[in-house]
């Protein structure tokens, strides 16, 4: 398959996702992001999703990008959920993939978004979310409730521009995960890294996950 030309990825960025822009105008650290993700990029995220009859939680859904893709790897309507914090972003996707459940409101209360949609536990969490710019709290937050609702052996996928992975090796080691880079998207700008985390071993056998253990005094103790 030959690798598209970089200025062709920008200006299609550019040209299709004029929200994304006043997005990032209204909120640049929430948004995180100048320009929306390449196809690139999010072909690498969707391809990691399982086409199976569990449910796909995106948080960060944005304009869109990474759900056309997850809806083009096959991922069906009413296994996907959106979850989007901008408003006026929540009802542009609303609009767009009207057939899917766009939850507005904040990755951090993720259990209460769901449960008072009446939704379960989730196989894959994919997410767009500017973890490393987050407050360390609301990383810890954002991060306990995604284990939380992810089913034991369930997936968290999660690109970054860093080249440090998107949650820090010893906050990944306190919550009981494991991350892994799946592969570096050079045709992004800025290229960007996928990494894909899963609870440990130990952890999943665990009676209860350190995820939901993890309060203030730790992050004191370990210097988060
Ligand atoms: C990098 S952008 C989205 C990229 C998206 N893949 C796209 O190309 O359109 C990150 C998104 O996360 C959203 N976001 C940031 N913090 C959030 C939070 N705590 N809960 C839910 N969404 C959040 C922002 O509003 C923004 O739309």
């Amino acid at each position: 398959m030959s690798k598209p030309d970089p200025i062709t990825t920008v200006s299609h960025s550019l040209k299709v996702r004029p929200n994304f822009l006043s997005a990032w105008l209204r909120n640049p650290k929430q948004v995180g992001a100048v320009l929306p993700s390449s196809d690139g990029l999010t072909n690498t995220m969707a391809a990691q999703v399982n086409r199976g009859p569990g449910l796909t939680i995106e948080l960060g859904a944005g304009t869109g990008a990474v759900t056309s893709a997850l809806l083009s790897r096959g991922i069906k309507p009413d296994h996907l959920v959106l979850v989007e914090k901008d408003r006026i972003l929540a009802k542009e996707l609303d609009h767009h993939f009207p057939a899917l459940r766009v939850l507005e409101g904040d990755a951090a209360r993720l259990q209460q978004l769901l449960r008072r949609s009446g939704l379960g536990l989730a196989d894959t969490v994919v997410s767009s979310l500017p973890l490393l710019s987050m407050r360390t709290l609301t990383r810890i937050r954002v991060l306990s409730q995604v284990f939380a609702i992810l089913q034991s052996d369930g997936k968290f996928v999660q690109f970054t521009y860093s080249p440090r992975p998107p949650i820090p090796e010893r906050l990944a080691h306190s919550l009981g995960i494991e991350g892994k880079r799946i592969e570096r998207v050079l045709w992004n700008l800025p290229p960007a890294n996928v990494w894909v985390y899963k609870r440990t071993l130990e952890n999943i056998t665990a009676t209860r996950p350190k995820v939901n253990t993890l309060h203030r005094g730790d992050m004191r103790r370990t210097g988060f």
